[in-house]
């Protein structure tokens, strides 16, 4: 079943302003310099996006991916964080008092530092993603969760560690190379027992959950790769009435609005979108949130 794809990182093309930004290049996406005003004024007395001596203790222990030490609370996006929504309009400033005001657990902090410095790291879900997802889970109860997409593993260990202890997520991607961090991840998050990782073509490897596991065998899909339609067809058979399909970035860096005629990525995704409006199977809610994320409740 495993098998090793021969292509590169970075199958979604980064945003125009998102390429060629040194991991300790202070500008902000839109090539900008921080301003000062995203140097954070809160105190640092919570252990979230703060990096140096005053950062509460990592509760994983002690790692190796840390960066060079910044003043406490101290929050520049264009160094930290592989993606912010500005093309949705949030600014600096507003998306760095969003970011201190969620809970990111170290480990997943360290795992998108890490990210940071590798090809394709703007793929990863944001912080406030990755919280959103584990709340889901939470929220629905989920047991058993399928995700198409699993690069380093942001996603897989956010929603992983929101699971009870016999839950279990079964993680889909064809790419071995960035699968490397995720299964170390998986293991700092003490999640790896939870993880089921199958290498190899999603749309196989969803039909073979299909086939061993059964129609509505599973509370939750997370899509996030290209041929979103395929992999929410086949989600929607997977997942049980009152389960949740997510799919990730249905906005597209708003794209979507005004897709050109040779962006087949947008026009996919607004053709998505607009057969999703219609899909009495579910109920949907489009939200704002990384380059958009589409929750879809099965009827
Ligand atoms: C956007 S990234 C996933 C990001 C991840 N959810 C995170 O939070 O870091 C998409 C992933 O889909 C994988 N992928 C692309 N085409 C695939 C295919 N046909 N089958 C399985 N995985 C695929 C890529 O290797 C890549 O790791």
């Amino acid at each position: 079943m495993l098998s090793v794809s021969g292509t590169l990182f970075g199958r979604r093309p980064p945003h125009p302003t998102e390429t060629k930004r040194h991991p300790t290049d202070r500008r902000n996406l839109a090539g900008q310099r921080a301003p000062v005003s995203l140097q954070s004024t809160v105190p640092c007395h919570h252990r979230y996006h703060t990096r140096g001596p005053s950062a509460a203790p990592d509760v994983h222990g002690p790692s190796s991916l840390s960066g060079p030490g910044h003043p406490p609370g101290s929050l520049v996006p264009g160094e930290t964080l592989n993606k912010i929504p500005l093309a949705l309009g949030m600014t600096p400033r507003v998306y760095g008092y969003l970011l201190e005001h969620i809970r990111e657990p170290q480990v997943l902090r360290q795992l998108r530092e890490a990210t940071a410095a590798i090809s394709g790291a703007h793929m990863q879900v944001t912080p406030e993603q990755g919280a959103l997802l584990g709340l889901l889970v939470e929220v629905i109860g989920a047991r058993r969760v399928v995700e198409v997409g699993v690069f380093t593993g942001y996603s897989s260990c956010a929603m992983a560690m929101a699971l009870p202890p016999d839950g279990q997520l079964v993680a889909l991607d064809r790419d071995e190379r960035p699968l490397e961090l995720a299964r170390r991840f998986w293991q700092l998050a003490g999640v790896a027992d939870k993880v089921e990782l199958r290498v190899g073509p999603a749309l196989q490897s969803l039909e073979q959950l299909l086939e061993r596991d059964g129609l509505g065998s599973y509370d939750m899909a997370f899509i996030d790769k290209r041929s979103y339609d395929q992999y929410y067809e086949l989600s929607l058979k997977l997942v049980r009435p009152g389960g949740l399909i997510a799919i990730d970035n249905t906005l597209f860096y708003g794209r979507v609005a005004e897709p050109k005629a040779s962006d087949k990525a947008a026009i996919a995704l607004h053709q998505l979108n607009v057969k999703l409006l219609d899909d009495q199977r579910v109920s949907i809610s489009m939200i704002p949130i990384g380059d958009g994320m589409t929750l879809c409740r099965r009827r």
